[in-house]
């Protein structure tokens, strides 16, 4: 696919065919991430495919915590002090299928990094290397995109639980979630954003 097609097909899926993901295809997509820029060169990036039903079950449930907001009233309870309309709108849409999405996938990859501690982080430049995971995240997304596949990256508030039940070790982070797969339903075309509004010449 043109690379310009895979740009404007990305975009975030949260319901997923049960159909599995070819083990090449996967190959493929991580491999774009490790292809990603980096901050001094160092791409202390790990991938885990959490496989395993039963496995991927426990660790989800128990260990991330995952916000299962099934509830109407939950929901809106969430949602109304968002203020933006448009941000309401993402989450509307989101928050129901926070636990399904992670659950149901086909595939879930966990995307970790090393990091110091955040209670030790002085500086913006200090956090090169969780900047850097996201372009290796982005790359994985726009790979997807290219070869047809979606996914949704989570972000959780809490991470400890998750790292206790998969054995990552101390030093790293997790910066994403990611369920992954062929979309269950047809997308519609997204509103096009306008770079008149963001770009400024010589100066803001
Ligand atoms: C840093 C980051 C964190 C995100 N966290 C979540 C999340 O926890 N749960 C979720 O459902 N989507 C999450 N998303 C996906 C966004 O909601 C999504 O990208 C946004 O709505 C724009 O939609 P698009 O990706 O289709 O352009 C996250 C995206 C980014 C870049």
């Amino acid at each position: 696919m043109e690379f310009y097609e895979a740009v404007k097909k990305r975009r975030t899926v949260r319901k997923f065919q049960p159909t599995p993901v070819e083990e090449e295809k996967v190959i493929r997509i991580l491999e774009a991430g490790l292809k990603a820029p980096s901050n001094a060169h160092l791409k202390y990036w790990e991938f885990i495919l959490l496989r395993d039903p039963g496995k991927r079950r426990e660790s989800i449930v128990k260990g991330l915590k995952a916000r299962d907001l099934k509830d109407k009233e939950e929901i809106k309870r969430f949602i109304e002090p968002l203020g933006e309309e448009t941000l309401k709108e993402v989450y509307r849409r989101a928050l129901p299928l926070q636990l399904t999405m992670m659950l149901e996938a086909p595939e879930l990859l966990i995307v970790c990094y090393k990091m110091k501690p955040l209670s030790e982080v002085k500086t913006y430049f200090e956090l090169n290397p969780l900047a850097s995971v996201w372009m290796c995240i982005e790359n994985i997304m726009l790979a997807m995109a290219a070869e047809g596949l979606y996914g949704c990256t989570y972000t959780a508030y809490d991470t400890d639980g998750l790292k206790k039940h998969l054995g990552i070790p101390d030093g790293y982070e997790v910066a994403s979630v990611i369920p992954f797969g062929y979309p269950r339903e047809k997308q519609t075309n997204r509103k096009s954003e306008t770079l008149e509004d963001s770009l400024h010449i010589d100066r803001w």
